[in-house]
């Protein structure tokens, strides 16, 4: 039996939208056991739903489908195995739980098979059935990483995350889909909002490089998903304005949503209840996490077991 962990992620971060994500310390945890038959069985314990077993179907479950694509790519037949994820990020929120799946099924394959692909493979894999690279980027390599396509390849920048930060994230008690999120976005956007999201996100990148956390109000700012979305979360905008009347550097959406998620090195906790109260005076249950950025890089793992 082997066992590995894939972080839970954090996407957009307000204006990197597809391009900045960053890992977290929530850990889905992945037990591996290569089986003699040909049979893929994945069985998946979610933490977060009362350790609810969901035992999925191998045709169209994303850690079976990801597993069964690295086969395809090292042109060998896919090896029989049994997975078990012990999941604690929530389902379809905004944590990168469909990317951890991927990660997953990918590293799985890795194991079991003995062969460890270069890592713009792993990557280009991984995109392919995510199709953008913000969550499972971070979630392979850790860290926050800035993701840019090269041609048909993907690449990243990864910046090591301060451990004085701790991110504030607030889930509310209802799943949005990534796809129904995305199809709420218009077509075209237009060089205004373009430029405005340009500066944004230069900002940000070097708020983290070089620790200025302060810029991060500004920063954090959006204008190519976040309003689209926010129609979505009616309370989101409140949600925001807590986060700031308690001291938090920044706020934004988490991935597509409907996380909230604050950066702040101050009143955590208060920042976390204050940030529940909007949903709550909708009668809206949310939960609250308040986590580290995780650095830790699972393909570095994977290269010291060969
Ligand atoms: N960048 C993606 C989106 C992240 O905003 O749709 C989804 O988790």
């Amino acid at each position: 039996m082997d066992e590995f962990k894939v972080p839970a992620t954090s996407a957009n971060l307000g204006p990197g939208y597809d391009t900045i994500g960053m890992a977290l310390n929530l850990f889905n945890k992945f037990q591996v056991k290569k089986r003699k038959d040909n049979l893929i069985k994945i069985k998946v314990i979610d933490k977060s739903n009362n350790n609810q077993i969901l035992e999925l179907n191998p045709k169209n479950d994303l850690i079976s489908i990801a597993y069964q694509s690295y086969f395809k790519f090292i042109k060998q037949k896919a090896a029989g195995v049994e997975i078990i994820e012990t999941m604690e990020t929530p389902l379809a929120r905004g944590l990168g739980s469909s990317a951890s799946a991927i990660i997953g099924g990918l590293t799985a394959a890795a194991i079991v098979s003995g062969k460890l692909i270069a890592e713009k493979d792993f990557i280009k894999l991984a995109v392919a059935l995510e199709k953008h690279p913000d969550n499972v980027v971070p979630a392979l390599v850790g860290g926050l990483t800035i993701n840019y396509n090269c041609n048909e390849d993907y690449s990243y920048y990864k910046i090591n995350l301060s451990q004085n930060l701790s991110f504030v994230l607030v889930v509310p008690d209802f799943e949005l889909k990534t796809k129904e999120l995305r199809a709420v976005l218009p077509k075209k956007i237009n060089y205004p909002d373009a430029i405005f999201n340009l500066s944004r996100t230069a900002l940000f990148t070097a708020a983290f490089i070089n620790n200025e956390f302060h810029l991060l109000k500004k920063a954090m700012e959006d204008k190519i998903h976040q309003p689209y979305r926010k129609r979505l979360i009616e309370e989101f905008d409140q949600v925001i304005d807590k986060a700031y009347a308690w001291g938090a550097y920044g706020a934004a959406l988490s991935g597509a949503g409907p996380t909230i998620i604050a950066v702040a090195d101050k009143n955590n906790e208060k920042i976390a209840e204050e940030m529940q109260k909007p949903f709550k005076a909708k009668n809206i249950k949310s939960s609250s996490f308040i986590l580290k950025g995780c650095n830790y890089n699972l393909y570095e793992y994977l290269k010291g077991r060969q």
